[in-house]
């Protein structure tokens, strides 16, 4: 009796718990940000993630509880490519990637340091960075010359401006908000949706829009690998488990079986 209660207690309880997060976070978040799909089990995904992130970030960003060599074991990079594409001169596999500028430099030069991104993916979640790393447009108000649409004047300049292009601010889609004076129900011909920010490429880049986005699906789900390498692990591990379970539930049941045939 009593234990036919708790499990009506957790019964009432999950969905409860399920739910919970969600409704949290939709309170202290109200940016309209777009949902990436990220898969780690895709390493070639990954790879170019790291590529990205070593050749556009790793100038100002530390990601300073990875080591290079743990990153070209995991996402299968031969040593040679590492040394020779991948990590700065003077480093040695073996250790951590720490950016190229001195913080106190970059602290000067931008009024806020670069904060490290090994954990950015847990802290700001994977939509969050997807539409921040395409939100960034022209702004003469601002003291680099850009602005994010979901990050307010960030002290960070465009970094893969070389590829995206260069884009402007036309408006925001209305999404229920009363008296948002430039609000236009939809994007135009030739405009891009980001989030509900509607920009228009000024200068193209060397990839096209679309490549863009898969480039940043890409560098997220390398961030989402920096936060968590060991998800790649359990990734591989989970199969043998189940099967181990099945294997141990079929055993038990013939055990079972076994011990009460004498009974009945
Ligand atoms: C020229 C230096 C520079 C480069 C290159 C650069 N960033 Fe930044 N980044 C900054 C600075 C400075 C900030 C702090 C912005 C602020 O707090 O106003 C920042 C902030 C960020 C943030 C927000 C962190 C947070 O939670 O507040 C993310 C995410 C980020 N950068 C990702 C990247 C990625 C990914 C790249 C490579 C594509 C990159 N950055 C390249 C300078 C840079």
């Amino acid at each position: 009796m009593k234990l036919s209660n708790s499990i009506k207690a957790l019964l009432v309880a999950l969905p409860i718990l399920a739910v919970a997060p969600n409704t949290f976070a939709a309170g202290a978040e109200s940016l309209v940000l777009d949902s990436v799909h990220i898969d780690s089990r895709d390493t070639e995904s990954l790879q170019r993630g790291a590529e990205l992130f070593v050749t556009y970030c790793l100038s100002c960003h530390s990601a300073q509880y990875m080591r290079y060599e743990r990153l070209a074991n995991d996402l299968d990079i031969s040593l040679e490519k590492l040394s020779q594409e991948m990590m700065f001169t003077t480093d040695k596999p073996g250790d951590l990637m720490i950016a190229a500028m001195p913080e106190e430099d970059a602290k000067e030069w931008f009024g806020v340091a670069p904060p490290d991104l090994t954990l950015v993916s847990r802290l700001r979640k994977n939509d969050w960075l997807y539409t921040y790393l395409r939100g960034f447009y022209l702004d003469e108000a601002s003291p680099n010359g850009w602005n994010n649409s979901v990050f307010e004047n960030a002290a960070m300049p465009h970094a893969l401006y070389e590829l995206q292009g260069s884009q402007t601010l036309v408006g925001h889609i209305e999404h229920g908000v009363e008296g948002a004076g430039d609000a236009q129900a939809e994007p135009q011909q030739g405009q891009k949706l980001v989030g509900d920010a509607i920009f228009e490429l000024q200068k193209a880049g060397t990839l096209s829009p679309t490549e863009f986005d898969t480039a940043m699906r890409d560098l997220v789900n390398f961030l989402s690998y920096l936060a968590e390498p060991a998800q790649l692990q359990r990734r591989a591990i989970g199969p043998w488990v189940m099967g181990w379970l099945v294997i141990l539930f079929v055993v038990s049941y013939l055990l079972k079986k076994e011990y009460w045939r004498d009974v009945h």
